[in-house]
């Protein structure tokens, strides 16, 4: 083995050792929405894994708790359905049945104070037995219960509020957070009279995906993008989420929400965040989030008629027909926007969002795309019209990767060029499963890392930027949404928004 082997051998032993759970890294871990499609899709998928591959210790414990009535083996045998429905790898039984003995479950409703001592009662009872007791809040919840639950989880003494001194209490918040700014603001209010700004964990799911934690790992590990990576060289980034599938059971929720806050207020901005952000001091997590509100707050307001000039709002064809959806209902499940970031490393460069349900395929991507030659050098007009700008893709789903598109000789005697495109590709490069974004989350809230989780004024921020556009919209009662076919690429309207600008849409699919 060569001596760089060697070091990187040891490397992956540490790698390893992170993994193996401290008294500190364990918890009980209380689910609100115990039986809901989080808990059951995601939530206990993760933690099955999580399990299976050593990071929980013996101490861990979960709880799920909800207004359903029902007995611990009930509520295990949901789990176990919905595990063999959603877990990435196949549910197999002598795991299955080592997780099972951590599950317990409480049927309480939120509002009332019973169902917090009853609550207290169980922790207790676990901790004698030798369970961990740290605790760990998940509120799986719709956000108006937050307030709630909070308050009763202080009134029944559940949270430690004695800064980070052991045993320790986090709380998991889900978006959305908030509906607007105002609301936000309020519930951050809310929050801060009972947790300290350490002890929560806003989830933004996206920031767990390893291809989007791999965009500061590409632009911060590689010497060769970040020189580039400005207003000199960059023409415009375009960022796409494009969904193939509707609202899936959720009309009542999405109807009240719609495509801006429910994916742009959160995951877009994050992934917009990463993309422009500057170098932060170090990988601390204050250090990445500085970097990150920067952004937002360097993001353009479009306000007032601007707002018609620069997004779109579309609706695919069915989703007046969804369940509890109202049938003349304007809530848009697409959106098209420009914006600008104005900063010293931005100004000018016009960023294109793009995002939607019911399109032609599942793609999730940011494209850097760089401003052409200045000047063709190879004579002919044929061959330079063939001259086309160089674009790096990074492809956070599916096919995970990134590509860089560069112009080429075409082999033979006359000069003749072409663009071609080098790829990387995650599943041949790496040959392992990518992990599902959850289950980094939990296990970084467990070990109190909160870099990928959104702070308080970043939560904020980005209200701030959406909210004038959600104003826009919801004060123009009398324009509907631009409707698209579904399995389409939306609306016409947005290539005509990028042609404005002389741009082209990346091709969904
Ligand atoms: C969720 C939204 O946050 O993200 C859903 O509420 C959306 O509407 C989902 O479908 C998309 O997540 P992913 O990981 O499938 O891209």
């Amino acid at each position: 083995m060569s001596d760089q082997t060697l070091r990187f051998a040891q490397l992956s032993d540490a790698g390893a050792a992170l993994l193996t759970p401290t008294q500190q890294d364990s918890c009980t871990l209380v689910i609100f929405g115990g039986a809901g499609d989080l808990t059951r899709r995601k939530l206990m998928p993760a933690l099955y894994n999580l399990l299976r591959e050593g990071a929980l210790d013996e101490r861990f414990a979960v709880i799920g708790l909800s207004r359903r009535e029902q007995d611990g083996d009930g509520y295990r045998e949901l789990l176990k359905q919905a595990l063999a429905e959603h877990t990435r790898e196949p549910l197999q039984e002598p795991e299955w049945v080592v997780f099972a003995e951590r599950i317990h479950y409480l049927s309480a409703n939120f509002e009332d104070p019973e169902g917090y001592r009853a609550l207290r009662d169980r922790l207790e009872q676990l901790e004698a037995a030798g369970g961990s007791a740290n605790r760990l809040f998940y509120l799986a919840t719709p956000p108006s219960a937050a307030p709630i639950i909070l308050h009763r989880l202080q009134e029944a003494g559940l949270i430690n509020t004695s800064g980070s001194s052991s045993p320790w209490s986090r709380v998991i918040m889900e978006k959305p957070y908030g509906r607007d700014l105002d609301s936000a603001q309020e519930l951050n209010r809310i929050v801060g009279e009972v947790l300290g700004e350490d002890q929560v964990y806003r989830i933004d799911h996206y920031l767990g995906k390893e291809t989007v934690q791999n965009i500061l790992v590409a632009r911060f590990g590689n010497t060769i993008f970040e020189p580039l990576w400005n207003r000199k060289y960059v023409d415009h980034i375009q960022i796409t989420a494009a969904e193939a599938i509707g609202v899936e059971g959720r009309g009542r929720f999405y109807d009240q929400t719609g495509v801006i806050r429910d994916m742009v207020q959160s995951h877009l901005l994050q992934v917009l965040s990463l993309c422009t952000m500057e170098a932060p001091l170090s990988f601390a997590a204050d250090d990445i989030r500085d970097k990150r509100v920067e952004v937002l707050r360097s993001l353009r307001q479009i306000t007032g008629s601007q707002v018609f000039e620069d997004v779109i709002f579309g609706q695919y064809r069915g989703y007046r027909d969804e369940a509890n959806v109202a049938a003349d209902s304007r809530t848009p499940t697409y959106t098209a926007m420009k914006c600008f970031i104005d900063n010293w490393r931005w100004q000018g460069v016009p960023f294109f969002l793009r995002v939607g349900k019911q399109l032609r395929a599942r793609m999730t991507e940011v494209s850097v795309v760089f401003r052409p030659v200045p000047l063709c050098l190879f004579g002919r007009d044929e061959v330079c019209q063939q001259l086309e700008s160089n674009v790096l893709t990074i492809r956070i789903q599916p096919d995970e990767g990134i590509d860089l598109k560069i112009v080429s000789k075409r082999p033979g005697d006359s000069l003749d060029v072409r663009s071609v495109v080098m790829d990387f590709s995650y599943s041949e490069t790496f040959k392992r499963p990518i992990k599902e974004a959850y289950e980094r989350l939990l296990l970084d809230a467990i070990r109190g890392d909160a870099t990928l989780f959104a702070r308080r004024d970043e939560v904020e921020h980005a209200w701030r930027f959406v909210s004038p556009i959600l104003k826009a919209w919801e004060d123009a009662q009398r324009i509907g949404p631009l409707f698209y076919a579904e399995g389409s690429d939306g609306p016409m309207e947005a290539e005509r928004l990028m042609r404005r600008y002389d741009r082209r849409w990346r091709e969904i699919g």
